[in-house]
């Protein structure tokens, strides 16, 4: 029997954990589900963020389903003891450095981007986000130096680390249109001057993909000119966190935003962990309005690069896609008419049922 650990977490992530659960059962049926205690919650039964036993169950599992993790009362905290120091934890325990993090428009949802449709009709980007390096993870330290409080982050990047990670946005990119862009701030950081020349010498390795450099700033300003021109995108932990998210709103919502976080090749079949790239939403938490979509495409993601079972994952996507279309659609969707997250899943469940039949 295959094993799936189930973190749901904080927030709203109990509500698309279980709807992404339903719908990952009905398009790969037989796997055992295990749900462990991760973020806020694990704090508060065990007084720490990643319990070890929940380490334990993920790593007896083909696959870690993952919800999010945060909410109020942990701002003054250090980092470690923080909720988020769970999911952190986690990529970095399971060398998780690949994170792919699609953003693509769904027919029937062009008119739903702050952007205006004839800019995002068909846009279909994946962004490769390194995932266990640079800002978040170099050394942190507060000290007291001539009577001021000085903080400190670093952002560090050793040269196999860059080399991993473009080989794996590379051959995303073959799999695709052959276009990769690489985001850095090379005219600033030296750290972006390594990641540069390593994606150039990686690049001769891939002589039929198109590799163009990017500044992020730039980056930023050309998602919104014309978001279509990207395929793939390679870029640093903390860049990537901020424009995936700028990316999935030009979608539409950040409700429909999935992710996978691997430690091998795209091809590879191998462990990985999936989530929805939003957070706990503590606004809108406990009253299923969120949009589970994000979730269940994250379900969609681990039966094709953890199960290799790329029929499940065509089942869901096609089933996400005609709820799209048709409804029905959660509030971030369809405003004050929008319905509850547990009708979104059941509709999705639905179709996937009506297939496999
Ligand atoms: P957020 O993504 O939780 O929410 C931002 C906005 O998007 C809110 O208005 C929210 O209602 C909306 N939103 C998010 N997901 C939605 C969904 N599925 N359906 C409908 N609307 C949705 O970001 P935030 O408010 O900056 O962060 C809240 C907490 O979540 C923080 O503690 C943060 O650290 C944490 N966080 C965790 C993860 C993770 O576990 N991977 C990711 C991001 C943020
Ligand atoms: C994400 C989140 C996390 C990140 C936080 C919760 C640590 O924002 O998955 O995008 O910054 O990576
Ligand atoms: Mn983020």
């Amino acid at each position: 029997m295959t094993q799936i650990a189930v973190l749901p977490g904080d927030g709203i992530g109990p509500e698309v954990t279980d709807a992404a659960v339903r719908v990952l059962d009905a398009a790969h049926p037989g796997l055992t589900f295990v749900e462990a205690p991760v973020g806020a919650n694990a704090i508060a039964l065990v007084d720490e963020p990643l319990p070890a036993e929940t380490v334990r169950i993920c790593s007896e599992s083909a696959a870690i389903l993952f919800g999010a993790v945060g909410g109020p009362g942990y701002d003054d905290l250090p980092p470690d003891k923080r909720p988020e120091a769970a999911i952190l934890g986690l990529r970095k325990h399971f060398n998780l450095f690949a994170n792919v993090r699609p953003a693509r428009v769904f027919p029937g949802m062009e008119t739903r981007s702050p952007l205006r449709r004839e800019l995002v009709d068909g846009m279909d980007l994946v962004f490769v986000r390194e995932l266990t390096g640079g800002l978040y993870f170099g050394a942190k330290a507060i000290t007291h130096e001539h009577g001021h409080e000085v903080a400190r982050d670093t952002l560090v990047y050793v040269d196999d680390e860059i080399e991993r990670v473009a080989r794996f946005a590379f051959a995303l990119a073959r799999m695709r249109r052959k276009r990769l862009t690489s985001v850095d701030k090379n005219n600033v950081l030296i750290s972006s001057q390594l990641w540069r020349r390593i994606v150039i010498d990686v690049a001769n390795d891939y002589p039929d993909v198109t590799l163009d450099h990017m500044l992020v700033d730039n980056a930023a300003m050309q998602l919104v000119r014309d978001p279509r021109a990207f395929d793939v995108i390679v870029t640093e932990n903390m860049f990537g966190d901020i424009l995936s998210d700028e990316a999935a709103m030009i979608t539409g919502t950040i409700g429909t935003a999935a992710s996978a976080a691997l430690s091998g090749a795209p091809d590879a079949n191998g462990f990985g962990l999936y989530e929805p790239i939003s957070g706990t939403a503590p606004d809108i938490a406990g009253k299923k309005l969120a949009n589970p979509i994000g979730a269940i495409l994250s379900a969609a993601l681990l039966a094709r690069y953890s199960l290799g079972d790329e029929a499940g994952a065509a089942a869901i996507e096609r089933a996400v896609a005609e709820t799209l279309v048709d409804g029905p659609r959660t509030r971030d969707l369809d405003g004050a008419a929008g319905a509850s997250t547990d009708a979104v899943a059941d509709a999705i469940v639905k179709r996937i049922s009506r297939v496999a039949v």
